[in-house]
């Protein structure tokens, strides 16, 4: 027989926890072996006299115990978990005294187990629990404790004060008893056990107290309290001690105060948030090396299933937001089966229900069904969450709850299958404010619940680490499971508590119920717009966003092909030194119109214009200043954020200031004022963009240029002449026939 099939067979052994049957190979082993195979041989050995056994006590499989499990099959831990499947009655663990039925099942456990001299039995917690090392570690701290049995310790005194002075002192160290953790050989933890005899809602760590508190017992049980953290660490007291520690492959904890590497990372107390940070480390959830090593884990592959699951889709509009229209139809171009989506929209918003209503004349046939609220129905914010929640809630076919915030813009068209796919219970898409640190979730706490940066804050928002985050709060956009919203979240009135925010409240409640929230940015999904400063008198508001949400103002009004002029030198040479290339998206060309003629005070072509200092103009046209309807600040920054760079490009080595005080829009018609007899223009370079369609809207109309005998007769709509103002380009509006012309002038560095 060879050593490799002994092996072999070894390590199936050492697995299993209850017999031997290495001493009837032994006498297979030729005695002239190399001395590299008996050591490992006699490690073999070694491993099998003493063997550990995990007993934990769990009554439900929640996201917390799934994690526990997770990382001890990672170290492949022997676990036997207790009380599954019955009902909890040992108190609120965490809030109160509690946990007698912890011991009572230990107790039964150990019955069974007692006479096992070399078995080593690790009691744990496992809700809040990760094991961040692997059993022959453990045992071998163990070993060197020295003692029969070792239970955890902290620096805080729990749930008797009045023991402080029981306890034997220590030089340093926690002083403190934790029934969190407790190591021992099976003798003498069934010896500690078998003495309970109280209630399944008194206090386990209490009876270990006590127990312990006695010298006598002390020292015939051979007990003791792993003081600084060797192998237990209780994080409730010590967040400040620990600190990740990034290793190949594998993440550890270690505490700074005693230098030490614990193996049993416990979130006792508090820190069970600070416990879900670690566990998106420890062991071997994320790394430099590897990124997310979990990620993929149990994924949901939907082209598997027989249908698209049933969505609900909440959709909130809480205050006046700008592109409203944009982000509905992005909803429409979600790639996801429409019949499948159900979409409740609440709006608090009298000023949004034109776009509502446009919105559902487009899709109303779309989706599988479309329900509005609207502002006279007056909920707040958190009534009209719980109400959207609730028909996912009472809904048996509905799937998943997806609710979305209107200053979500997704531009991920895949977000919804890719956040299904990832199976969680709730999940989120990372999305940022566009340039900024803010985002919709937190990676920590305060004290007081509210924001708090987590040291892994800026890289999981700045995509440095990407992954599938366990984080304290999510908001503005999330994913849940309907069975969730069945099971866990199964009360009302999820988003109403105390004086928090609807998304707080939430939050806080999902939490409380133990129930993860995940954040993931393994994909860009998309950015959160500002609604702040986001002023609804004018026509079209969304064009004074400029300067608060600069993304999708470009998205909406820049058009599609200006970016090819740099990278394909998209731009005509029409006539010498008059450059025209596109600049206006059609949404841009229409809302100037629009919001000129709402204003309505067209100055008439007179040659007195009380606007301009002197009062007299030349060659006057038939206009509006931007400056009239409050937009000179906006079309400035427009200028220098898109024309200036094309300037750049066509007059190389002309530098503009990107200064204009003439920014008008001129309107022609027959009917008023047609042409525009040749003249120069006050400035060093002139822009002029059409905001209309010759043909549609127009006849005639067009430039011009007389120096070179060159006219340009079809205009396109938003693009933009730029031509030099004096000297050489003395130019002329042609006749508009018919119809009304439009084009929007600046004269640049006068
Ligand atoms: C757990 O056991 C598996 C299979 O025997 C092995 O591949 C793996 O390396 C073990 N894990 C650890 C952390 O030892
Ligand atoms: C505890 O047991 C160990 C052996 O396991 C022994 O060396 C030590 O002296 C004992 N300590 C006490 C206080 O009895
Ligand atoms: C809307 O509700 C608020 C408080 O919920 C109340 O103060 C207000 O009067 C209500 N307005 C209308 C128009 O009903
Ligand atoms: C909103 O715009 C109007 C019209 O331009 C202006 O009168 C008003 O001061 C602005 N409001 C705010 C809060 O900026
Ligand atoms: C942009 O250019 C492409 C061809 O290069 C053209 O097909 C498309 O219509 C242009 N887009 C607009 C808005 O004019
Ligand atoms: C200007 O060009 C037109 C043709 O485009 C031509 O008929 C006309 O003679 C030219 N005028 C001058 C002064 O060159
Ligand atoms: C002028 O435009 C109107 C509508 O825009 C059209 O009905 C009419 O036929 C046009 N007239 C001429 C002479 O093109």
């Amino acid at each position: 027989m060879s050593l490799r099939i002994l092996l072999t067979e070894a390590n199936i052994f050492t697995t299993s926890s209850d017999s031997f049957f290495i001493s009837e190979s032994i006498s297979f082993i030729p005695l002239i072996w190399k001395l590299k195979n008996v050591i490992i041989f006699i490690k073999i050995c070694l491993s099998f006299l003493e063997k550990l056994l995990v007993l934990t006590v769990a009554t439900e499989e929640t996201d917390g115990f799934l994690r526990f499990m997770r990382s001890a099959n990672y170290f492949n831990y022997t676990v036997k978990v207790l009380g599954m499947g019955e009902k909890w009655k040992g108190g609120d663990v965490g809030h109160s005294i509690g946990g007698g039925q912890k011991v009572r099942l230990l107790k039964k456990a150990m019955e069974a187990l007692a006479d096992q001299e070399d078995l080593v039995i690790l009691s744990v917690d496992s809700y809040d629990l990760i094991f961040a090392g692997g059993p022959e570690e453990i045992l071998k701290k163990f070993k060197q404790a020295n003692h029969k049995v070792l239970f955890a310790a902290e620096g805080l005194i729990w749930p008797d004060k009045r023991l402080t002075d029981k306890y034997p002192s220590v030089r340093s160290g926690k002083r403190f008893l934790n029934s969190g953790g407790i190591i021992g050989y099976a003798p003498y933890i069934n010896r500690i056990v078998s003495e309970w005899n109280l209630h399944d809602n008194d206090d386990d760590q209490l009876f270990y107290t006590k127990i312990y508190l006695d010298p006598l017992k002390r020292e015939t049980l051979n007990m003791t309290l792993d003081h600084k953290c060797q192998i237990f660490q209780n994080l409730n007291g010590a967040v400040d001690e620990v600190l990740l520690k990034f290793g190949t492959g594998r993440v550890r904890v270690r505490n700074t105060m005693y230098d030490s590497l614990p193996i049993v990372v416990h979130g006792n107390g508090k820190t069970k948030m600070y416990l879900n940070y670690l566990g998106n480390y420890v062991p071997n959830a994320w790394n430099y090396e590897n990124g997310c090593s979990g990620c993929d884990d149990d994924l949901l592959d939907l082209t598997q299933l027989e249908d698209y699951p049933n969505v609900l889709v909440g959709v909130f509009i809480e205050q006046p937001t700008p592109f409203l229209p944009e982000f509905l139809h992005r909803l429409l171009t979600l790639d996801y089966p429409k019949d499948k989506l159900q979409v409740f929209v609440h709006n608090n918003e009298v000023y949004h229900e034109k776009h509502i209503q446009t919105f559902w004349e487009e899709s109303k046939n779309v989706f599988g069904s479309f329900k509005v609220v609207g502002p006279e129905e007056n909920l707040s914010q958190g009534e009209a969450r719980n109400m959207g929640m609730d028909l996912c809630r009472k809904d048996a076919t509905c799937d998943y709850y997806f609710s979305i915030d209107s200053d979500v813009m997704l531009t991920n068209r895949q977000t919804l299958k890719l956040l299904i796919e990832q199976n969680r219970k709730i999940i989120g898409p990372l999305v940022t404010r566009h340039g900024k640190l803010w985002s919709n979730f937190w990676g920590a706490l305060s004290l007081d619940g509210y924001y708090a940066r987590s040291e892994d804050y800026v890289d999981i928002v700045q995509r440095k680490r990407v992954g599938v985050w366990n984080i304290p709060y999510m908001a503005h956009v999330y994913l849940i499971k309907g069975a969730v919203l069945r099971k866990e979240l199964k009360e009302r009135n999820y988003f109403v508590l105390e004086k928090l925010d609807p998304d707080m409240a939430l939050c806080r409640n999902a939490r409380e119920m133990g129930v993860f929230m995940f954040i993931t940015n393994r994909h860009d999904f998309g950015r959160l717009i500002s609604t702040a400063s986001y002023n609804t008198s004018h026509y079209n508001n969304d064009l004074w966003q400029i300067f608060e949400n600069p993304v999708d103002w470009k998205e909406k009004y820049i058009h599609q092909n200006y970016t090819q002029i740099f990278t394909h030198n998209y731009l005509e040479q029409p006539c010498p030194d008059v450059y025209w290339f596109p600049v206006l998206s059609e949404k841009a060309c229409d809302e100037i119109v629009e919001e000129m003629e709402h204003y309505g005070s067209w100055s008439g072509g007179k040659h007195e214009d009380k606007r301009i200092s002197g009062g007299y103009e030349t060659v006057p046209t038939d206009d509006i200043h931007m400056k009239q309807i409050g937009f000179d600040k906006e079309w400035l920054h427009f200028i220098r954020e898109f024309i200036s760079p094309v300037t750049l490009k066509v007059f190389s080595g002309y530098y503009t200031k990107g200064y204009a005080l003439m920014n008008f829009v001129v309107k022609y018609t027959p009917e008023r004022q047609a042409y525009l007899r040749p003249h120069h223009d006050s400035s060093t370079f002139t822009i002029n963009i059409a905001l209309n369609n010759k043909g549609s809207d127009f006849q005639g109309g067009g430039c011009r240029f007389h120096r070179y005998n060159c006219s340009i007769e079809s205009p396109r709509k938003g693009w933009s002449f730029m031509h030099p103002g004096r000297l050489t380009h003395l130019h002329e509006g042609l006749p508009t026939t018919n119809g009304t012309r439009y084009i929007a002038v600046s004269f640049i560095d006068p």
